[in-house]
């Protein structure tokens, strides 16, 4: 409930930015237009693959080249990218990608040199006198049949291969808009989020963390809030403190080397432990409860919001928002290409390839029709052959020859464009095809080559862009590792004990701050269910209470047997000694005693003066001086002699009188112990603070013996038993009091604590950070490096190299149709030639031409000599004009020079 209400809190509270709101409208118009309704056709991944791991290469040969060259260059090396190549692609890959550029060059080439000779029947007869054959052959059926089923069989196949390549252009279309539909995504889901795939956006976060460090911001409503609850609930501080410190300071008493074995007076307590281990349930109850938890709360809200931890926290704040915003440039600066309406975005420029005036499919649909175009003139061609054709038995129509050359040129001319078109695909696509294989194969390790290659110098946000590119887009990293932005983003670690170290911003966010809060409110829930809200009447703390009230420390200092045994002059004493307290008479020990010393009896100072002590089944072991003149005054003075005894006796009588004059009456006269008293606040030291003067006053303690800081003092003096023994009683009724002080005060915050506290530190800070590091898994990046490597590459650049391979296939079927075509014409053209007057070849033209020349020079000098006589001179004029024509007009082919005009240029020659 207060994650939602956290939420609304934010998004509500920060009004977005225009400029981003325009390029998120933009984003969401884009993935209605590009993102098809309906279901793309699968990917056939391997065959994909294949395709362009056949344009690039099996080991994406260019790429590797292009690398090698920029690494060389970086390293000052001389190296071109022609060597690098030479040495990384083989020969078969290289004449694989040559050979259609090559082919079509050469054809170009051939073109000038061969086709003209083609066109120009003179040309063919000048060079080929000798070929002028009346070919017998060119009428059987046998032939005919044979050229009519291989061009029809080529011609087959390349109007199918061509229609062929009309299918890819469904897969560019739908790789092209597959581009525009996932940038578009990647924009929306980046900057507006998905939630779906678990990310916010980073606007979304950004906003969110603005507020977060707005209200850190010192003065803020949050901050000030919480004050001003802390400071409402400093009562529980202070009663958890003087509780806490009265029971360390009872078990320190208690635990005391001093008061447990007052030093060189061989006594050990014997109370100090079993009270010790009774007053550690208490400290348990006390540090398992409620009140406690409520403090640890208090303290820790207070130590996350004050100080430098709360600057530390603003400035990991900031810090995030930095990278944050950076990635948010940067996505649209990548991305917007793709995104933008602009004249130089994506869809501007993909408007011909995709959409309604998409020219792809008319391309393709050209290619089919131009192949279509050429086999039916070839088909034209052989007919016109076919029916035309004499067998060599007189000229053929010239529509034989002239068919067949038109049909064969166009046929060339179409197998050379289909080449030239083809290897610049091939290209194109060798390139793409690269760049696709990278991106397919990218992660960080490649990332950092290319990086380096391209002399990107490597820094801390470098590496940390390529941490994130690897972990949220690489298609390669495992798939169990993190993909949430908050475990890669990496900032210096505020923590002053590890300068240097990198923490993640989960690290400085959550498990610094939001997670030690969420820890406490935890420990508090679980002791509001299951501890008791009051303990002052609890039955532990009754226990020790009773025990402390009636113990007898006087009879709880017991002879240590050891450290007897141990001394020279003691160790004659009788052990029934050993058993014999400080106090002046016998005990019988309370049963509120623990259980090791209920209902005990032990013997005083009379019984081993003079009553003597009774043994259980043993004789009774009379007193040092039963029945002598003697003085005993307890605890003060023993006066009397052993002289009287025997030997043994008198030694062991000597060593108990020495005993219990040296070690035993001193311990009960003398300031050996150490007492405890709690100091008065505002009193010079050494002042006690009587607890039992607190009391209650309509609601109100007073007089708590607590500092205007909140905490509590004690002070340390050295003390006779009696006064240890008030101390340590003294606390039966300070422990009641205090802890009625510390149930009044729980009772009465508790909820300003666990629910109002929790409310506004939650609602601000805990489940804003903790939803924000859940938002930031950036999967949905992967999703689009996906689903643009599919549409770019495994559609797009893969469907570019099919039709490229279909172009060569289909240029390079083209050339046995030309040749075909050629068989047809040659045929023709030869027996038409062979029928041919021989004065249509260059030869006997340039005979005629000469005597021309001759006969002009022979003119000119009769002309000289007879200039009156012109009249006859006038009349062979005709004759040269149509020899000199006769060169020009061979030009144009079906236009045959005829007969009459032949005969004409002989008679000329003869004269
Ligand atoms: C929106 O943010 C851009 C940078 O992201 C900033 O240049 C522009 O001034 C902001 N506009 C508004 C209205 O805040
Ligand atoms: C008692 O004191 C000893 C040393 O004087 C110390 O090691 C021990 O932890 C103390 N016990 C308690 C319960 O404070
Ligand atoms: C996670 O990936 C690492 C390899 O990077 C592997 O050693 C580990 O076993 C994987 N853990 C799981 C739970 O798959
Ligand atoms: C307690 O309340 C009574 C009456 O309501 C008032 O007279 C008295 O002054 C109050 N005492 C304190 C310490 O506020
Ligand atoms: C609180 O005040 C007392 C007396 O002024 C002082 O002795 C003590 O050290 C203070 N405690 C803290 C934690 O500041």
């Amino acid at each position: 409930m207060f994650k939602a209400l956290a939420l609304t809190i934010f998004l509500t509270c920060s009004a977005r930015n225009e400029t981003d709101q325009a390029m998120l409208d933009q984003a969401s118009a884009l993935v209605d237009k590009y993102c098809p309704q309906y279901e793309m056709p699968e990917i056939d991944y391997d065959q994909a693959r294949k395709n362009l791991e056949l344009s690039a290469g099996e080991d994406n040969i260019v790429y590797n080249a292009l690398l090698q060259t920029a690494a060389a260059v970086q390293d000052g090396e001389m190296q071109d990218l022609v060597t690098a190549l030479q040495e990384s692609v083989r020969p078969v890959f290289a004449v694989r990608k040559a050979t259609p550029l090559f082919m079509a060059f050469l054809l170009w080439i051939v073109w000038h040199f061969a086709c003209w000779f083609i066109c120009c029947p003179g040309c063919m007869r000048c060079c080929c006198c000798c070929c002028q054959r009346k070919w017998k052959f060119g009428r059987s059926v046998a032939f005919q049949l044979l050229l009519w089923v291989s061009f029809l069989f080529l011609a087959g196949l390349v109007i199918a291969l061509s229609t062929l390549s009309t299918e890819e252009h469904q897969e560019i279309e739908m790789g092209i808009q597959g581009t525009g539909c996932f940038s578009a995504r990647l924009v929306h889901d980046a900057v507006a989020g998905n939630p779906s795939m678990g990310f916010v956006g980073l606007l979304p976060a950004w906003n969110m963390l603005d507020a977060l460090s707005q209200s850190l911001e010192p003065g803020s409503a949050f901050l000030e809030d919480v004050r001003g609850l802390l400071s409402a609930t400093d009562e529980l501080e202070r009663a958890v403190n003087i509780v806490g410190d009265m029971l360390a300071t009872l078990q320190s008493l208690l635990n005391d080397s001093q008061n447990q074995r007052p030093a060189g007076y061989l006594h050990n307590c014997a109370a100090c432990e079993p009270l010790s281990t009774a007053l550690a349930e208490v400290i348990r109850l006390f540090d398992e409860g409620v009140a406690l938890a409520l403090q640890q709360v208090r303290s820790e809200v207070n130590s996350q919001l004050d100080g430098d931890t709360l600057a530390n926290l603003r400035r990991t704040v900031q810090q995030t928002k930095e990278p944050l915003e950076t990635m948010k440039e940067q996505m649209l600066q990548q991305v917007g290409y793709f995104v933008s309406e602009a004249d130089d975005g994506f869809q501007t420029a993909t408007t011909s390839l995709v959409g309604e005036s998409s020219v792809v499919y008319p391309s393709l649909l050209a290619v089919v029709l131009a192949s279509c175009g050429v086999a039916i003139l070839g088909i034209l061609a052989l007919l016109a052959y076919s029916l035309c054709h004499r067998g060599g038995e007189e000229p053929d129509p010239c529509c034989v020859c002239t068919c067949s050359a038109s049909a064969m040129c166009t046929t060339y001319i179409f197998a050379g464009i289909m080449f030239f078109i083809g290897g610049i695909l091939l290209l194109v696509t060798m390139v793409g095809g690269g760049v696709c294989l990278a991106m397919v194969d990218f992660d960080e390790q490649s990332g950092q080559t290319l990086l380096q290659s391209l002399g990107v110098p490597a820094s801390d946000n470098v590496n940390m862009a390529l941490r994130m590119a690897d972990r949220c887009m690489s298609l390669k990293s495992e798939g169990n590792t993190t993909r949430n932005v908050a475990d890669i983003l990496e900032f210096p670690a505020t923590s002053p004990s590890y300068p240097g170290e990198m923490s993640t911003a989960r690290e400085l966010l959550a498990d610094l701050v939001a997670s030690k809060i969420d820890e406490t409110f935890l420990v508090l829930e679980e002791a509001m269910a299951s501890q008791p809200l009051r303990l002052a009447d609890n039955p532990i703390l009754a226990q020790i209470r009773g025990y402390l009230g009636s113990v007898n420390f006087k009879a709880m200092y017991w002879p240590n047997p050891a450290e007897i045994q141990a001394h020279s002059t003691y160790k004659a004493m009788p052990p029934p000694y050993y058993v014999v307290s400080v106090l002046c008479q016998d005990l019988q020990l309370p049963d509120q005693l623990p259980s090791v010393l209920a209902n005990a009896y032990v013997p005083g100072l009379n019984s081993m003066v003079v009553d003597g002590i009774s043994t259980g089944s043993g004789p009774r072991m009379p007193g040092i001086f039963p029945a002598q003149d003697m003085t005993w005054n307890c605890p003060i003075r023993l006066e009397g002699d052993c002289a009287d005894s025997n030997l043994p006796l008198r030694e062991s009588c000597e060593a108990s009188k020495a005993f219990l004059l040296e070690r035993k009456l001193p311990l009960i006269t003398l300031p050996i112990f150490r007492c405890r008293y709690i100091q008065l606040p505002g009193a010079p030291p050494g002042t006690k603070c009587n607890i039992e003067n607190m009391y209650k006053e309509n609601g109100t303690w007073i007089n708590s013996c607590v500092h205007p800081n909140r905490t509590v003092t004690f002070f340390e003096q050295d003390c006779d038993i009696s006064e240890f023994e008030e101390n340590i009683q003294s606390f039966e009724m300070w422990l009641y009091k205090i802890f009625q002080y510390l149930d009044d005060t729980v009772v009465e915050l508790l909820n300003q604590v666990a629910t109002d506290l929790k409310a506004i530190v939650y609602g601000h800070l805990v489940d804003p950070v903790f939803s924000l590091l859940d938002g930031f898994d950036c999967s949905f990046m992967e999703s689009f490096w996906k689903g643009l490597t599919d549409s770019l590459c495994f559609r797009s650049v893969s469907s570019f190299q099919v039709i490229s391979s279909l172009y060569v296939w289909v240029a390079s079927l083209s050339l046995p149709m030309v040749a075909v075509l050629y068989v047809a014409w040659r045929v023709s053209r030869d027996t038409t030639d062979a029928f041919a007057d021989s004065s249509q070849t260059v030869v006997t033209r340039a005979l005629v031409l000469k005597n021309e020349l001759k006969r002009r020079a022979t003119r000119r000098a009769a002309e000289g000599q007879n200039a009156a006589s012109s009249s006859w001179a006038e009349a062979p004029a005709p004759a040269p004009a149509v020899a000199a024509v006769g060169p020009a007009e061979g030009l144009a082919p079906g236009a045959p020079v005829s007969p009459a005009q032949t005969v004409e240029a002989r008679s000329a020659f003869s004269l």
